[in-house]
Formats: C-alpha cells, structure tokens, sequence
C-alpha cells in the first residue's frame, strides 16, 4: 500500500536543468496513486513543456496566476485547496530565496503563500549556489517557517563541477513523500532486524545458501522506518540497496549475523527475524579451492545457533517476531515455531509463495489467533504487518486497549 494513494499534491517545477527528472518524479507519483496537478514557473517551462507534465500527470497543468481557467480565476487559492502538500522539485535558489521572503511574483510563489497544506522543497543547483551564506540563510529560514527540506544529494552537476546541490532522484524523493505521509505507528520504537539469505562458506569459492532475495526484510525495515521507527537492519548477501534512514550492516554467514545482532539488540524495543538463516554450516571451511577429484566427496555440517531464539530467551529482551518459511502444514509448523521459541507473534508464509519474489501472502499468529492477509507485492504486506505489530506493542503498553483482530 502506498501512503501517497489517493493524496492530492501540487507538484511545482523551477527552472533548472533537474526538471526534466520531475516529469519522471510526477509519472511516479502517479502511479503511487496520488493526483498530481503541476504548477511550472516560466523558466521551469524553458526546460520541459507543460504538454509533457499534462501527459504524465492527466491532469491540466498551470503556469499562470492570470490563468483563467478556474471558475472563479483564483488558481493561485483554489489549486492548494484540498492539496496534501506542495512539493516543488526542481526548486532553485530563487524560488527558495522567494519563498523564505514571502515574495509572490508568480502562481508557484503565490501558492505558497496562499497555502493551508505543508511544503516540501527539494533544492537543486549549483554548489556554489548552494553553498551561498544567502541560500544556506533562506534554507534555514525556510525550515524554521516549516517547510520540509528534501536533499540536496551530493554528487556530479550538469555544470561538471562536483558537490552538493544535485536534487535527489525521484525515487528518493518518493520514498521520502512516502515516509512524510506513513503514520507514525512505531515513533520512539528502535527495531533490530535479520533480512536474507546466509552464505556458509565450504572452500574459498564455494558456499552453502538458499534462494531468499531479501525483499521481504528489506520492505519490512523500510515500513518500520517510514512508521518512525529506528531500524538496524542486519543483512545477509542480497542485491538490494539500504532503505532510506535503516542503518544496515552487512554479513555474510549466520555466526556473523548473530554477532552482529547481539552487539545491537541490546536495549532494543523489537527484533525480527525474517531472514533464512541457515540451519547448518560445513563444520569446516578449506582454505584453499577444493579440488576436484574422481571420489565422493562427504561434507558434515553442523548446526547454527538460533539466532532468534536465543534473543527471545534474553531475560528482559525485546519483543520478538519470527518468521517461518514452510512447504506445507502453514498453521501447524508456524504455530509449533512460535510456541517453540515463546514468541508473541510469528508470520507464516510458504515458500512457494514468498520465496523470491516481489508479492508474498502471510498469516501472522499471536495469541489471539491466526490473522491472513491478503496477497499482495511485498511493500503492502510489510505496511499491514507493520500495523499489526503496532496494534500489539500498544495493546501491550495500554492494556485497556483491545487488539483488532481479522480471522
Ligand atoms: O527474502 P525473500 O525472497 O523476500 O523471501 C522472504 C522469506 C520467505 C525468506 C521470509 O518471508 C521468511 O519466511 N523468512 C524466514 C525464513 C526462515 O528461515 O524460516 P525458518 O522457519 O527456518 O526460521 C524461523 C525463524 O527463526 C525465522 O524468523 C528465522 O529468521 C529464525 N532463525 C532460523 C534459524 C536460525 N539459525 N536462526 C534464526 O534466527
């Protein structure tokens, strides 16, 4: 489920060279959803038509405060009315030296002015600009006054030149609006997460490890960030980038994943485990390539510690959530996991769902019973399991709050 569904947002466009990436920041906000109505300054037009926004966002798009086009001609009221937020991107050192004056000449700044919805910026220039005493002074006047600073990013300009100033690329920018919008369920709450696969090593080449591609996890870790939360995400090999604002580590085999989370568990609210730790290891790693030969090769294992068991035993440890990953039997292997480790919520899935792939279909089970949900693409049921989380935890802390329960 994306938080932007359904939201009405302005998205205005200065004129830097960073506005050929809003037409594809607006086609993504879209397709999160959210109605777009795009508001282009007369340079941001100079460097990606109004015709292409309107495409992208279905919507007409306004550059004129004398525009007409409203029945009551007052675009520069009616178009913030019912806006979620404005969000202006490319926004140039102009438009923020604008904004943090008051200053009106145009639709995008009067807007701004006239607005009853938050602002968000996303800055994009030159980093000499950037660095200017003048811009970093209307930056910090601007957040002062309340407005939401998106970037900027760091890294090569249009101009060649190398610093701060770049805006931040659409898919940042969607996942911070994401976050702005997620409710915060889970604010003052620090999370200790296990995500993917392990690999445990056989020679210096070869390695035991299971087809867990980590999105699971990952789209958890970047729920329970977007719900407030502080998260240390522990990860085995995935080809999958940090979720904005989750602190990861990266580990390769389950030894390691359990050191690094006993080094962090300590004093956290929650742990998950919803990596596919291996339950077994080469007894014996080779040092060297083994080489090939014409005789059987015997390989003894032997077994990892559990890692989310022995969290769940720490006296005064955090509450705990387990995965389990079965072929078959779900209710009766994942409930046998859950009371196994004494754990107060566990979620099921079979591996022929959820293994892999982007969509996944779940059942959480606490102590109130068995709750599905709804197949779905991995980001959605990360969003449900993350209310569900919430809704215990507070059931928890204010008994007289009852836990909503779906069967
Ligand atoms: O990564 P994806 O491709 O998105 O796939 C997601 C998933 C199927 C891997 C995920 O949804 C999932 O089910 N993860 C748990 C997989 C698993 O190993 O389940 P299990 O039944 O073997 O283990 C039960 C629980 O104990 C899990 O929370 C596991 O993290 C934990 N465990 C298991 C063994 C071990 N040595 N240490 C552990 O902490």
């Amino acid at each position: 489920m994306s938080w932007l569904a359904e939201k009405n947002l302005v998205l205005g466009v200065t004129g830097g060279v960073a506005a050929y990436k809003a037409a594809d920041l607006a086609r993504q906000l879209v397709k999160a959803g959210a109605r777009v109505s795009v508001v282009l300054s007369e340079a941001g037009a100079r460097f990606v038509s109004a015709a292409t926004f309107q495409a992208l966002s279905g919507n007409p798009v306004w550059t004129d405060l004398w525009d007409d086009r409203m029945s009551n001609s007052m675009a520069h009221i009616d178009l913030s009315r019912g806006a979620d937020a404005i969000l202006i991107a490319p926004a140039t050192a102009d438009v923020m030296a604008k904004l943090a004056q008051g200053l009106a000449p145009d639709l995008l700044t009067t807007l701004c002015l006239a607005r009853d919805c938050p602002l968000l910026v996303a800055p994009a220039m030159n980093r000499q600009m950037w660095e200017h005493p003048a811009t970093l002074r209307n930056a910090a006047q601007l957040k002062a006054d309340g407005v939401v600073i998106l970037g900027p990013d760091h890294g090569e300009q249009a101009c060649g030149e190398i610093g701060l100033g770049r805006m931040l690329e659409p898919e940042a920018l969607l996942e911070l609006l994401e976050t702005y919008f997620a409710p915060k369920v889970l604010a003052g709450t620090r999370i200790v997460m296990t995500a993917g696969p392990t690999f445990e090593a056989i020679d210096p080449v070869r390695g035991i490890t299971n087809s867990s591609s980590g999105k699971m996890g990952y789209a958890l870790a970047r729920a329970c960030a977007q719900a407030g939360a502080q998260v240390n995400l522990v990860s085995g090999p995935v080809a999958l980038a940090s979720p904005l604002g989750v602190d990861r580590v990266s580990v390769q085999s389950a030894l390691e994943m359990r050191a690094a989370v006993l080094e962090r568990v300590a004093g956290a609210d929650v742990f998950i485990g919803v990596a596919a730790v291996a339950d077994y290891r080469p007894a014996t790693q080779a040092e060297h390539k083994i080489k090939k030969s014409g005789e059987a090769l015997a390989l003894t294992l032997v077994p990892n510690p559990d890692i989310l068991a022995e969290v769940a035993a720490l006296p005064d440890g955090p509450f705990c959530v387990g995965f389990a990953a079965e072929s078959q039997n779900l209710d009766e292997y994942a409930a046998r996991k859950r009371a196994a480790k004494g754990l107060p919520m566990i979620v099921g899935n079979l591996v022929q769902d959820g293994l892999g792939g982007d969509e996944n279909q779940v059942v959480i089970y606490d102590d109130l019973g068995r709750h599905p949900l709804p197949r779905g693409p991995k980001d959605r049921v990360a969003s449900q399991i993350v209310s569900h989380l919430a809704r215990l935890m507070n059931a928890l802390t204010s008994p007289v709050t009852p836990c909503t329960t779906s069967t």
